[in-house]
């Protein structure tokens, strides 16, 4: 039971982050759906059911918040191995996901009809964040292999 609890000793943390990811993928896709969905209302002009947009900013606030989790687990988990961070492609390739997650978040909250601009900068920084996802799972999974047995 010790030698389980400490000998690949970080595993544990890295198994909760390959949960979140996925967990975030899933919340990523949710998003896509609901979203679509509220664009070709309003193009449309068509009604919306009042629970889609508090769903839609409901699952984007869960995703905001598993990707800082993302984000203090790698932090906390590579200190505690290594003592220092910037190990690989993963950091930058991590903060990256974290600031366009926050852009999208910030450019949500701009969305009305006096702010166009917000509607786009949502949109594009959603599709950067789509290749970025893909990178991070990537490269945080290359990471774990050095962890594993
Ligand atoms: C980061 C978390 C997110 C939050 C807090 C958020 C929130 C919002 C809000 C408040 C709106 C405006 C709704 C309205 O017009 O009444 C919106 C629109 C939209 N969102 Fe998100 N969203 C997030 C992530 C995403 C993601 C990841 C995608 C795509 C995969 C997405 C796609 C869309 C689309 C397509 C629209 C409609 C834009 C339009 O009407 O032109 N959102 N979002
Ligand atoms: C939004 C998603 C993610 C973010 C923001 C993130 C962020 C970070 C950051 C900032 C570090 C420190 C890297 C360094 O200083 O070298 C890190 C380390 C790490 N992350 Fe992630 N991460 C994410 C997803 C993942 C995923 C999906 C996995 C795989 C299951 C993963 C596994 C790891 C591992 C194993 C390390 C240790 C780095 C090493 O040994 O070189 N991460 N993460």
């Amino acid at each position: 039971m010790i030698a389980a609890l400490n000998l690949p000793s970080f595993l544990w943390l890295w198994k909760i982050a390959a949960w979140s990811m996925g967990l975030s993928l899933c919340a990523y896709g949710l998003l896509g759906v609901t979203g679509a969905w509220l664009l070709v209302s309003r193009s449309a002009h068509q009604p919306r059911p009042w629970w889609l947009r508090p769903l839609h900013y409901g699952i984007g606030g869960t995703m905001v918040g598993l990707v800082l989790l993302l984000l203090a687990i790698g932090i906390v988990g590579t200190l505690g191995h290594f003592g220092s961070l910037g190990h690989s492609a993963h950091l930058p390739v991590g903060l990256l996901v974290v600031g366009l997650t926050l852009l999208s978040a910030w450019s949500a909250t701009q969305i009305s009809p006096e702010r166009p601009w917000a509607r786009s900068l949502h949109l594009g920084t959603n599709l950067v964040l789509l290749v970025g996802f893909i990178c991070v799972s990537l490269t945080g999974w290359t990471v774990v292999q050095k962890y594993l047995p």
